[in-house]
């Protein structure tokens, strides 16, 4: 079977550049928004960490800027996010289950890369230096916005983290913009793991509550979205919630982020 056939019998989150002029066509295109992250150019001779990192487009940029090692953790099994209660069992969890495909997509780009990075099937809030040592540079990217607890996660990386973080994660645009000085973030916890939006002060927040010292944050930008990604149903009643828009401004522009580098 070719790389393509392979490629193509699998889901993929991130759109990766393999060899052979293959590009897995990715929900998310975050080949677009490399730029914007304040990544060191150069991470020779450093120990570094990818923190949920689905396909692993973020633990190969590390491994191809240079890094002495790199790890990256995830859950297999999507049971084991944080579902909101009520969600738990539901439909998603085995549409998702589907999706991640027990992680066939990181499997095939690794290999079609001849990557070295290390995947642990491991949940942020197990992060111990007991067991997975220190690590030089933290990449934590979309994440947050999944977790029940993001400071206690935050806390856990702190915990493996010997120099700096980044902490890349969605943020709510409009209260971004309207209120850039006041920490804010919208709770959603019902349906889907989605809980804490934040607006840019608020990540910045969230990453100083955890005991970081935050370096530089960048302004807002957009995840685009890759021809992978699910087709919306937006009807106009849909419009009218805070999901609805969130949709809307996905398809259009992409997911709004803020990157934060921290010590
Ligand atoms: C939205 S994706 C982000 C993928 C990638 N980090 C990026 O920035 O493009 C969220 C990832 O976090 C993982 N995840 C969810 N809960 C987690 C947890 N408690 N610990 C570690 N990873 C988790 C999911 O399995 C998924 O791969």
């Amino acid at each position: 079977m070719t790389l393509a056939e392979r490629v193509a019998e699998v889901e993929w989150y991130h759109s990766i550049d393999l060899p052979g002029g293959v590009t897995t066509p990715g929900w998310f295109d975050t080949r677009r928004v490399i730029d914007r992250v304040p990544l060191p150019p150069t991470l020779a001779g450093l120990r570094c960490l990818d923190v949920g990192t689905w396909d692993g487009f973020w633990a190969f940029e590390l491994e191809r800027r240079g890094a002495a090692g790199v790890a990256a953790v995830d859950i297999d099994d999507p049971e084991r996010w944080d579902w909101p209660a009520a969600a738990r069992g539901s439909i998603d969890v085995e549409v998702l289950r589907a999706v991640k495909s027990a992680n066939r997509g990181f499997a095939i780009a690794h290999e079609a890369l001849g990557s070295k990075v290390e995947r642990l099937d491991r949940s942020v809030y197990e992060l111990d230096p007991e067991t997975v040592g220190g690590f030089d540079l933290v990449f934590v990217g979309s994440l947050l916005l999944h977790l029940r607890d993001p400071v206690g996660a935050l806390e856990r990386v702190r915990s493996v983290c010997t120099g700096h973080v980044v902490v890349a994660d969605a943020v709510e645009a409009i209260p971004s913009l309207l209120r850039p000085r006041t920490p804010l973030a919208r709770l959603e916890g019902r349906g889907r793991p989605w809980w804490w939006q934040p607006n840019r002060a608020g990540l910045i927040r969230l990453v100083e509550s955890a005991g970081f010292e935050v370096v530089t944050a960048t302004g807002l930008y957009f995840e685009p979205t890759g021809p992978g990604h699910p087709k919306g149903s937006l009807t106009p009643r849909r419009l009218l919630s805070a999901a609805g828009r969130e949709e809307l401004i996905t398809g259009l522009v992409g997911v709004p982020h803020v990157a934060v580098l921290a010590r």
